[in-house]
């Protein structure tokens, strides 16, 4: 990829800052989990895979920042900045996810700090190298799916900017691109955030892929005029029986596709699926302020005084999916039984 959404460098951690794109290139050099929870939480990095990485590097950062030899005093200080990091967003399980893997090793016996501080940096750049490595096995299992000419549908942003790199949804864009197929691309602005508008097209343009963009109301238009032919969303949380939280817009998308018959997938690793939920039901939605809804660039689009509302998920229920791309295959339904074999199999592939 031409750009870095995360790294970690010379002790600190580099955030390309996706509230300035696509108009400005710079980054965030954070030196404590503060600032990256910060980072998180006001969306300078965004996106499930991302913020799983983001959360990591920043328990990583902080252990390096402790400055302790008492192994139950740095434990005590860890788990602080653990629950911090796991505050920050809602929806997405990847930051849970990634937090889990970060406290099994704080609570792992080793009484050296020093050591444990050297674990705890290992683990964050595995999380963020399988990640990536993740992403590139999903685009090689997807790219199947898109056919020479076709017209492919996204939203929001599944790309690298919302992963270590390479992305979900974009990946098996990416990939079916780098096998010489030649296709159309179209993104969903996506509302109220603009992750469509500014991001998938800041990042595939960077990569050399044409895109076309459209506002969220005509996705159903170009659908009837015969333009879309696959749709790709990535996932915030998915549960066990394929119920699928992802950016506010999603679902509608989803009916509109099943309407028109086209093809609808979500795209997404394996650490998205959350097992303890049975049904999308439970999965928690975060709401943002009405601001985002209410203004433009903070410039009011509506009157003073209106009412607003602003969830920044929804969930898709898992009769309008039609398959799930995964590192280790497509799942199609039924899901109960497929999805069970996935979690079961380790080398599942099935197309
Ligand atoms: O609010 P955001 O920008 O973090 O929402 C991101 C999405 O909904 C993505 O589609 C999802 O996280 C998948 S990213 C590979």
């Amino acid at each position: 990829m031409k750009f870095k959404p995360i790294e970690w460098k010379n002790d600190c951690v580099r955030i390309l800052d996706q509230r300035k794109l696509p108009h400005e290139v710079s980054y965030l050099e954070c030196r404590d989990a503060s600032s990256v929870a910060k980072a998180i939480k006001t969306m300078a990095i965004r996106g499930a895979p991302a913020i799983g990485v983001a959360a990591a590097m920043g328990i990583a950062l902080a252990g390096e920042r402790i400055r302790t030899y008492r192994p139950e005093i740095f434990r005590r200080e860890m788990e602080k900045v653990c629950n911090q990091m796991a505050k920050t967003r809602p929806t997405a399980v990847n930051l849970f996810w990634a937090t889990n893997r970060m406290k099994r090793i704080l609570n792992e016996s080793v009484l050296d700090v020093k050591k444990k501080k050297d674990q705890l940096k290992k683990e964050a750049l595995n999380i963020y190298r399988e990640d990536i490595d993740i992403n590139q096995k999903i685009g090689e299992m997807g790219r199947v799916l898109v056919q020479e000419g076709v017209g492919v549908l996204t939203h929001c942003n599944a790309g690298a900017l919302a992963t270590a790199g390479y992305g979900t949804a974009l990946g098996v864009l990416y990939a079916a691109w780098a096998e010489g197929k030649r296709f159309q691309i179209y993104v969903d602005e996506t509302r109220p955030q603009l992750q469509g508008a500014r991001l998938t097209t800041w990042e595939l343009l960077q990569e050399g892929l044409p895109v076309t963009v459209i506002t969220d109301n005509m996705a159903g238009w170009l659908m009837k005029k015969g333009k879309i032919h696959l749709v790709l969303v990535g996932a915030d949380r998915i549960a066990l029986n394929g119920d699928t939280a992802n950016k506010i817009g999603t679902y509608s998308l989803a009916i509109l596709s099943k309407y028109h018959h086209v093809p609808f997938y979500v795209v997404a690793p394996i650490s998205t699926f959350d097992l303890t939920l049975t049904s999308g039901a439970d999965i928690p939605i975060e709401e943002r302020e009405i601001k985002e809804v209410t203004c433009f660039q903070g410039i009011p689009t509506t009157p003073k005084g209106v009412g607003a509302l602003n969830p920044a998920f929804d969930v898709t229920p898992h009769p309008l999916i039609r398959g799930f791309v995964t590192e280790k295959g497509i799942v199609q339904k039924p899901f109960n039984k497929n999805l069970k074999k996935l979690f079961s199999t380790p080398n599942f592939r099935e197309a």
